[in-house]
């Protein structure tokens, strides 16, 4: 590229002089339109319990959903993301809860297609919320057997789609999941139902917070490498990205986000797709404990979601999506 211009002809500056200007000529902008809310469901009746290494974000049981749906609403915020805290009664080796018609998932499905039609709702097809080793997949001789863990997730995605569910996302990393996810809900007349696949996904240590969340930290005794990507790696996100879109995927995240902004741009670039970015708990956490701290400002949030809309995403994933679009409505 040839650089045109030089000083003193040219200032850079001159375009930076007033706020008014700097608004006029900014590339990116954030709405509420971009922000996707995670939201984290759990038993009981009337409970909402904060999550101690996530400040600000709580756990709903499925009867006060509504308390942050009306929320989601008022603001504009198009999608959550539902996210189970299963009990340990009802984990096992299997997580044949996942399959359960009544279980978190599904019943926050039904209030909200039955109470907010207008919500947007992803659901994590993946195993480790219902596992009792906190794995993605199965465990078989200790390892994770990919084709076994499948047809679970075929029978997950299934039963979410069949009560409401509306973008079906897949976090497993397993290989192969989403021409067989994509398969079986064309078989049952799903087609209208999209797919976001997690299909750059690294094994990293900033889910920590999140796995404390859907309580699957304590359980889990090995990392998840054997199936999440090499973060010395950026090669294989090409592959995993043109795999699911051959295989029937419609949009795709890349998580963790902030420290992944390399891949995300590089997948915009070149695929020309949707790209989801997802700001996981570890990025939230780092921030937000940061602002706690007086260590950064409240102004690093919307410079961290920024960053995401520069690389290329066209929407993210965060655990502040209340609080900032509660800001961009306060500024109009
Ligand atoms: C589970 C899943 C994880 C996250 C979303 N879905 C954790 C993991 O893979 O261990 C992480 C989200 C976050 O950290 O905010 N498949």
């Amino acid at each position: 590229m040839k650089i045109i211009g030089s000083y003193p002809k040219t200032r850079l500056r001159r375009l930076r002089k007033q706020k008014w200007l700097r608004n006029l000529i900014s590339e990116n902008n954030i709405s509420p339109n971009d922000l996707i809310l995670p939201i984290f469901v759990r038993e009981g009746k009337n409970k909402i319990e904060s999550i101690k290494t996530m400040p600000g974000v709580k756990r709903y049981s499925v009867d006060k959903l509504p308390s942050i749906l009306k929320k989601v609403k008022s603001l504009k915020i198009p999608m959550v993301a539902l996210f189970p805290y299963t009990p340990n009664n009802k984990k096992n080796k299997q997580g044949s809860e996942a399959l359960n018609p009544n279980n978190l998932i599904c019943r926050s499905l039904r209030l909200i297609k039955n109470r907010f039609p207008d919500i947007g709702v992803m659901c994590d097809v993946a195993l480790d919320p219902y596992t009792s080793h906190g794995h993605d997949g199965l465990l078989v001789n200790n390892e994770i057997d990919n084709d076994e863990t499948i047809k679970i997730l075929v029978k997950q995605a299934i039963l979410q789609a069949k009560y409401g569910c509306d973008v079906i996302a897949p976090s497993d990393m397993m290989d192969g999941r989403i021409g067989l996810i994509r398969k079986a809900l064309d078989k049952e007349k799903f087609t209208d139902v999209s797919i976001l696949s997690y299909a750059v996904k690294y094994a990293s240590s900033f889910y920590g917070p999140f796995r404390d969340a859907v309580g699957s930290k304590s359980k889990l005794k090995k990392d998840k490498k054997t199936y999440q990507m090499d973060y010395r790696n950026s090669l294989d996100s090409f592959r995993e990205v043109g795999f699911d879109l051959i295989e029937g995927a419609d949009m795709v995240m890349v998580k963790p986000g902030m420290i992944y902004l390399d891949i995300i741009s590089k997948i915009k670039e070149n695929f020309k797709i949707p790209v989801i970015a997802y700001q996981v708990s570890g990025e939230y956490g780092a921030i937000k404990f940061a602002i706690k701290n007086k260590v950064l400002n409240e102004e690093s949030i919307i410079e961290s979601l920024m960053a995401f809309k520069r690389a290329g995403a066209c929407a993210i994933v965060t655990y502040f999506a209340i609080e900032i679009a509660k800001k961009i409505k306060a500024s109009n």
